[in-house]
């Protein structure tokens, strides 16, 4: 082939509640739509105990894990649907390391965050990650 070949992909991304509420929502899904994905998701809410235990499952033995659900579950998040090409480590790409202090300059948890703990955004870090994380957030019908 002449050129890479570039897959179209659907990926899960949230702004967390430190994000919510510091008031980054409109900062981040303009950076989400000026990259060129598309949002063929969204909404609003707080999440329960039981969506955020299963979400973050393979972190359950974790030491980390109780606090990570009483944080995320803390205050309103916004999910998103994306899609383009690439979109999995495109968004994971934009989003930067997970430990803030690792995460190269310009990226949104350089850009914006202080702590692993409260790092703004989640984004899925695989295709399998991707499908199970929309279809736990996401109804069929609610993807445009
Ligand atoms: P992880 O899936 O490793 O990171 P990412 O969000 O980049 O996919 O961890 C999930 C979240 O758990 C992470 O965003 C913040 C939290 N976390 C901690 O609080 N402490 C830690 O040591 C790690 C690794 C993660
Ligand atoms: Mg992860």
């Amino acid at each position: 082939m002449g050129y890479a070949a570039q897959a179209m992909e659907r990926t899960f991304a949230m702004i967390k509640p430190d994000g919510v509420k510091r008031g980054l929502t409109a900062e981040l899904l303009t950076r989400i739509q000026r990259k060129g994905y598309r949002v063929v998701g969204l909404k609003q809410f707080v999440i329960s105990r039981e969506l955020a235990e299963n979400h973050y499952g393979e972190h359950k033995e974790r030491p980390f894990f109780g606090e990570l659900v009483n944080f995320i579950t803390s205050g309103p998040v916004v999910a998103i649907a994306l899609e383009g090409e690439n979109a999995i480590s495109g968004w994971r790409g934009m989003m930067g390391a997970t430990n803030p202090a690792n995460a190269a300059p310009g990226t949104i948890r350089a850009d914006y965050a202080t702590s692993t703990g409260e790092n703004v955004t989640h984004g899925s870090d695989s295709p399998e990650s991707a499908e199970r994380e929309l279809g736990l957030f996401f109804k069929p019908e609610e993807l445009l």
